[in-house]
């Protein structure tokens, strides 16, 4: 509850540095050597990667908790003329998405969850991701101070071996530790 006001609060006062409307180049480069299928857009705030997506002939279901984000969504797939599936709900439930994803994508989304929900998160990740999919993760990571953010050890643990890590690329974010990561649903 007090996750998902903070996220209403930041997109109510447009404080929001994320939303940048730029889907990021690691999933360009991703949707340009994939032939389109299933994705699903966890986490998927104001819509941007979701009508990417959807604009290039995935077809798309984007979940987020925040109304607020999810109305800018729907607006931004109707401007664009296309069909996305927004849903609101909790991640780390994933209530109402249903069948098999060729892509599963998570950008900010799951380094908030609390440590339990991480764990549900994981396993309707793998309940749901296609023998192949593709799984990608951006997150912030743990550092020095040992706070609750994961880390490459604490994401192994989660999501091998019903995944295989195939690239994981660290980086910086606002000086802070950050990630990506790639998984492929093993068989
Ligand atoms: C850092 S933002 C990134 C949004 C989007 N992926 C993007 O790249 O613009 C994280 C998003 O996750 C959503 N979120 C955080 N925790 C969530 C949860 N437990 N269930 C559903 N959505 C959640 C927030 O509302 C927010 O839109």
């Amino acid at each position: 509850m007090r996750r998902r006001l903070f996220f209403e609060l930041r997109y109510f006062l447009g404080r929001a540095p994320w939303d940048t409307g730029i889907t990021p180049p690691e999933v360009v480069a991703f949707l340009d050597r994939t032939p389109p299928g299933r994705a699903l857009d966890i986490g998927c705030g104001t819509g941007t990667n979701a009508v990417e997506m959807a604009r290039r002939g995935w077809r798309v279901t984007g979940l987020d908790f925040s109304g607020r984000a999810l109305r800018a969504a729907r607006a931004r797939a109707a401007a664009a003329g296309l069909k996305v599936d927004f849903l609101r709900g909790d991640a780390s439930e994933l209530r109402g998405v249903t069948g098999h994803f060729e892509y599963l994508l998570d950008i900010g989304c799951f380094h908030t969850l609390p440590p339990e929900g991480q764990s549900r998160y994981a396993q309707r990740v793998a309940g749901l991701a296609g023998t192949g999919g593709t799984y990608m993760l951006y997150t912030f990571l743990s550092n020095e101070r040992a706070d609750s953010l994961p880390s490459r050890a604490s994401l192994e643990r989660l999501f091998i071996p019903a995944f295989a890590l195939t690239h994981f690329e660290r980086g910086t974010d606002r000086q802070r530790p950050s990630a990506w990561a790639t998984f492929v649903r093993a068989g």
